[in-house]
């Protein structure tokens, strides 16, 4: 049985319609609409589908929220134990990362969480809404508040986000005949198609250019202008303090290696990817890996300086060993419980889980050389 065609959608018949009139958008253009389309897009809607398609670190178990809280706790103390420190999430969500910080931090750092001004920031208004629901007490405290955006300026403070850099917008280009030529989306009928044509930017060729980056003959790639954009953006906004970034990817050597040669871009599915971007346009989630040496050089614009870059293995062991993932367990938590929590930990941790394919990305400002537990051996 045939499919229908992807502009059958409501937002495929959309963007068809810009196409047929204006010609063809970049990929950048054309996922920004089947993400944000404030509408139609995939993270505009409710979190109804949540675990649908993909599930988050934050999803496994609330001891990836709790060891999160204990770094952003010394990096309080790093600043000098600042009133207010502002825990910034970029992406939250519902709120689920933002409630196992609070919940631990009020409950295990008091200190910190007196002094803690945590602000989930999150575009999508219907994720937005959950929020109340998820960070009550919190809210009721003062500790917390929802916002669209990041604050204008963060005097002290962290920025961080836990998968957010992925689902940022990505221009495709390909090497061909010895030039770089961007990707666009066209139209074939009834469907999208591919169609290759001259940069539209030259941000494209400055951004590989920067990295020291050449792509081979017939190689395609992503290039994530809007991650470099958002993350100059935050370091702009932050006077002094720390940005955190947690996702998949890689440095540019990595990324733009022979083992990709068709780039990272995936679509995601009821947990099955695939390399059919343009089917049911705004129905499923497009990611792309991150691109960790660009969002290095394009913080230090904004005088950000690379802190490190551990696999997030590392980082939960080297922030849970010092007290034997003790953090792990609730109260009065039965036997069963127990094990059941040190399974899930498993997941977070084990290179054929979580832990080696998601990296932590820690940039500074304004702080001298500073040493974190999550970044230290163990
Ligand atoms: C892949 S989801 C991750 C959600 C959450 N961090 C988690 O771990 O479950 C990305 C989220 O970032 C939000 N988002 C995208 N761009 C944003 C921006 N510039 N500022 C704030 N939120 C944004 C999306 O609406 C979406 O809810």
């Amino acid at each position: 049985m045939r499919s229908r065609p992807a502009t059958r959608t409501p937002l495929g018949q959309l963007l068809a319609q810009r196409i047929r009139e204006s010609g063809p958008l970049t990929f950048a253009e054309f996922m920004r609409e089947c993400l944000y389309n404030p509408e139609h897009g995939y993270y505009s809607r409710a979190e109804g589908r949540r675990f649908a398609d993909f599930y988050t670190s934050v999803d496994v178990h609330p001891i990836f929220g709790r060891l999160l809280a204990r770094q952003l706790a010394q990096m309080w103390e790093r600043l000098g134990k600042p009133q207010p420190f502002c825990a910034v999430e970029a992406g939250a969500g519902a709120g689920r990362l933002a409630k196992h910080v609070l919940d631990f931090a009020a409950r295990e750092l008091r200190g910190f969480y007196a002094a803690l001004r945590y602000v989930a920031a999150e575009t999508s208004a219907a994720r937005r809404a959950a929020q109340a629901a998820m960070l009550g007490p919190h809210l009721e405290a003062g500790r917390a508040c929802s916002a669209a955006e990041l604050p204008a300026e963060i005097p002290a403070g962290c920025i961080f986000s836990n998968e957010l850099l992925d689902a940022l917008p990505v221009h495709r280009v390909v090497h061909a005949q010895g030039e770089l030529c961007e990707l666009y989306v066209g139209l074939d009928g009834e469907e999208f198609c591919e169609q290759p044509g001259p940069p539209s930017t030259p941000a494209l060729a400055e951004y590989f250019h920067a990295q020291g980056i050449g792509l081979v003959e017939g190689q395609q790639a992503e290039a994530g202008l809007a991650a470099c954009d958002w993350i100059e953006n935050a370091g702009r906004r932050l006077g002094r303090g720390f940005l955190l970034t947690v996702d998949y990817g890689h440095e540019a050597r990595e990324l733009y290696n022979e083992r990709h040669m068709r780039g990272t871009l995936l679509a995601y599915e009821q947990h099955r990817a695939s390399e059919d971007f343009f089917r049911a346009p705004g129905e499923r989630d497009l990611t792309a890996h991150v691109n960790f040496t660009a969002l290095d050089l394009w913080g230090r614009r904004a005088g950000l300086e690379r802190t490190g870059l551990v696999s997030q293995a590392w980082f939960l062991l080297a922030l849970g060993q010092g007290n034997e993932f003790a953090d792990l367990y609730d109260e009065g938590q039965s036997e069963a419980g127990r094990v059941r929590a040190r399974l899930l930990l498993k997941n977070l941790i084990y290179p054929e889980g979580m832990g080696e394919t998601f990296q932590v990305f820690i940039q500074h400002k304004g702080v001298e050389s500073p040493h974190l537990t999550g970044l230290e051996p163990f």
